[in-house]
């Protein structure tokens, strides 16, 4: 990676003030809290473990371990549980209040379930749970649409202390398969089938032919969506329904350990197969409720809407346990921005009065592309804060956000955080920071960012270099789910004392972050985390494929999309027949995400003198940056340079 001095002219906009005098947090308490949660953070989360989060038995110590040693803790000793934090503590006062708000894909589809009505669905699922021989520790995976059974079947896991592993719906069945026996789940929650922009998706038939494999799954809990005929196991398959009318609507729930796992969640990095991400339950929930309140500004009497999926780590933690915490009435949408029409998502605002609205930059680049009219022909008047979140945001696609959607007067939260951090860890607070159009600004409370250079030395202002985080925080994963040595190599290794986050970034003059994307092999095509080794190994896997070598090209909608380089067999003739194969096989393997956009055969992989494959090199040509390749002296078989670029220009199409 290149550290090169960056310009970028910046434009302020700072905090209105109608907002600023209504916001939690303004600039001085900002400085001041964020001083104190960096020389005192024991006395700090300390004191917002007990604001933000009812303790069974209180915790004896804040904090214990460093990332030297990766064996952090958090509030030791304490006792509590997730579900309760989410439902029973609220029922007092807010027992009446909506808690989840569900837009089906279907307009006329809707469903508000109060804090009381989703306790006792919670309740009898997780007897249910029980039931079917579920117990503390077991590892249950969920792979359902977003519908509010994805809710109920989470908090019935958190209930009971099971470890729930949510697999994303668009996953195909070979990847749901690999994660269930990577965790080695023992039961199933999935519906006959999902539904997005009317179409139908096929979760049963994929659990079937997942399970195949996996023989120590021995119950599977299906939710009826559509009701279409599905196969089905007599001694194995249940329906969820069944479940909640015989489960006991009075479930005691389970206190376990602060440190005790509350869910596994897969998630791509640079090399091997998706990574089980590990999180517990108290520092998790501090941070996310804590965040969710500060971040979008929540306050009691909003309706707030996260639109991505469960099957993320921005719904596990912004869709369901930090808006639950806090008690706040969370949209659950199970369609797409474009159906039935591209006025969508601000058809939903306008419907459900929505204040605080958090998307990808995706999404609204490929509204933006739409037109204005989609959006003014709709209110919006309910808005009042906007966030982004999963890829950098282009300074052109906030400002349309901003003057647009938000008619300029919602601030816009561009959240930087990952699956590993469990939170937010870089963003705005909307009362107290000036906003930067392609920005995340400034760290949160407890969180002490740095830029490194290769050797892991901090760098000057405006120098382009590795993110790191110097000091724990709660929230942090615990581990890799099986596999605790690579969570020390993958995240503690390369720079050590601190945490590797795997992006390049810069620091502005004012302090400001400036997040440009992935510096490592992982691929962020819509905002949805790729490895390009799993993509590689999923082409490998097809008879006629002799190499395999993927790289990411920028995408006006995707922001990345996959660039894919195979050389055949010796005896198959490449053709296009075969690219369309090929692109099937990925989307059978792995899911229609990681179909690439384009294939160019090659007789070789450029690879240096220790077989290594040059991607920069692959990366240049993909990217049609051929005038200048950079240094291939070290390519032990230069001639394929020639080859790579000639074919490359017969990807015309692609820019
Ligand atoms: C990667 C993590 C965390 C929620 C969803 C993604 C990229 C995330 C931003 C942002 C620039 C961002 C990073 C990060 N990313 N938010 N605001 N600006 N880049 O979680 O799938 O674990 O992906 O998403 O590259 O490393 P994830």
């Amino acid at each position: 990676m290149h550290t090169e001095r960056v310009n970028i002219m910046s434009k302020h906009y700072e905090v209105p003030s109608t907002f600023a005098k209504k916001a939690y947090i303004n600039e001085a308490l900002y400085q001041k809290w964020y001083q104190q949660s960096i020389d005192e953070p024991e006395t700090f989360w300390g004191e917002r473990a007990k604001e933000f989060i009812s303790w069974h038995t209180p915790f004896e110590a804040v904090k214990s371990g460093s990332f030297e040693k990766a064996d952090m803790r958090w509030f030791i000793g304490g006792k509590l549980n997730a579900s309760f934090n989410c439902l029973d503590r609220h029922l007092k006062d807010n027992g009446k209040k909506v808690a989840i708000i569900w837009e089906g894909d279907d307009p006329n589809e809707t469903r508000k379930i109060t804090y009381k009505e989703l306790h006792e669905l919670v309740s009898r699922f997780a007897n249910g749970l029980k039931n079917y021989g579920i117990q503390k520790g077991d590892r249950v995976c969920i792979y359902l649409p977003m519908i509010p059974e994805v809710a109920i079947a989470m908090l019935a896991c958190a209930r009971i202390g099971a470890i729930h592993s949510v697999v994303f719906g668009g996953f195909s069945s070979d990847s749901l398969k690999t994660r269930i026996l990577d965790s080695d789940c023992k039961m199933v929650i999935t519906a006959d089938e999902g539904i997005r922009a009317g179409k139908k998706i096929a979760l049963k038939e994929n659990t079937d032919a997942a399970l195949k494999g996996c023989p120590n799954v021995k119950k599977v809990i299906v939710v009826k969506r559509t009701g279409n005929p599905i196969h089905w196991e007599k001694n194995r398959d249940i329906w969820y329904h069944e479940v909640i009318e015989g489960g006991d609507p009075q479930c005691e729930p389970e206190m376990i350990d602060s440190d005790d796992p509350l869910f596994i969640l897969y998630t791509s990095g640079s090399t091997g197969r998706p990574k089980g991400v590990l999180h517990t339950t108290g520092g998790y929930l501090v941070y996310v409720a804590m965040t969710h309140k500060y971040i979008f500004d929540y306050h009691e009497e909003d309706i707030y809407w996260c639109t991505a999926d469960v099957g993320w780590i921005t719904g596990h933690s912004y869709i369901i346990y930090g808006p639950l915490a806090n008690a706040a009435t969370t949209v659950m949408f199970e369609g797409v921005p474009h159906y039935p029409s591209f006025s969508r998502y601000w058809e939903i605002v306008d419907k459900h009065k929505v204040n605080i609205f958090y998307t990808a930059p995706t999404a609204i680049r490929a509204l933006r592309r739409e037109g204005d009219l989609f959006v003014s022909k709709t209110s919006r008047k309910s808005l009042k804060l906007l966030g982004t979140v999963g890829e950098p945001i282009n300074p052109e696609v906030w400002e349309w956000y901003y003057q647009v959607v938000g008619e300029g007067r919602c601030p816009i939260v561009d959240t930087w955080w990952q699956t590993e951090t469990g939170g937010i860890l870089i963003s705005p607070l909307p009362g107290a920071t000036a906003l930067k159009p392609g920005s995340a600004t400034l760290p949160f409370f407890g969180i002490e960012p740095e830029i490194v250079d290769e050797t892991g030395k901090p760098i000057k202002t405006n120098t382009s270099g590795k993110l790191v985080i110097k000091k724990p925080w709660p929230g942090f994963m615990k581990t890799i789910y099986g596999d605790h040595q690579r969570f020390i190599d993958t995240y503690f290794k390369e720079v050590k004392g601190v945490y590797l986050t795997g992006d390049g970034a810069h620091r502005d003059e004012e302090g400001d972050y400036w997040i440009s994307g992935r510096n490592d092999d992982v691929i962020k095509v819509s905002g949805h985390r790729l490895g390009t080794e799993e993509i590689e190994s999923s082409l490998l896997e097809h008879p006629a494929v002799s190499e395999a070598a993927v790289v990411a090209i920028p995408h006006e909608i995707k922001g990345e999309a996959i660039y894919a380089y195979v050389s055949t067999k010796a005896e198959i003739e490449p053709s296009e027949n075969l690219k369309q194969e090929l692109k099937r096989q990925v989307r059978n393997s792995i899911g229609p995400i990681a179909t690439p956009e384009e294939i160019q055969w090659t007789e070789a992989l450029p690879k240096t003198r220790s077989g290594k494959i040059m991607r920069r090199l692959l990366r240049k040509v993909a990217r049609n940056e051929i005038e200048d390749l950079g240094d291939v002296s070290t390519l032990s078989n230069p001639f394929v340079i020639e080859e790579l670029i000639r074919e490359r220009k017969k990807n015309q199409d692609i820019p």
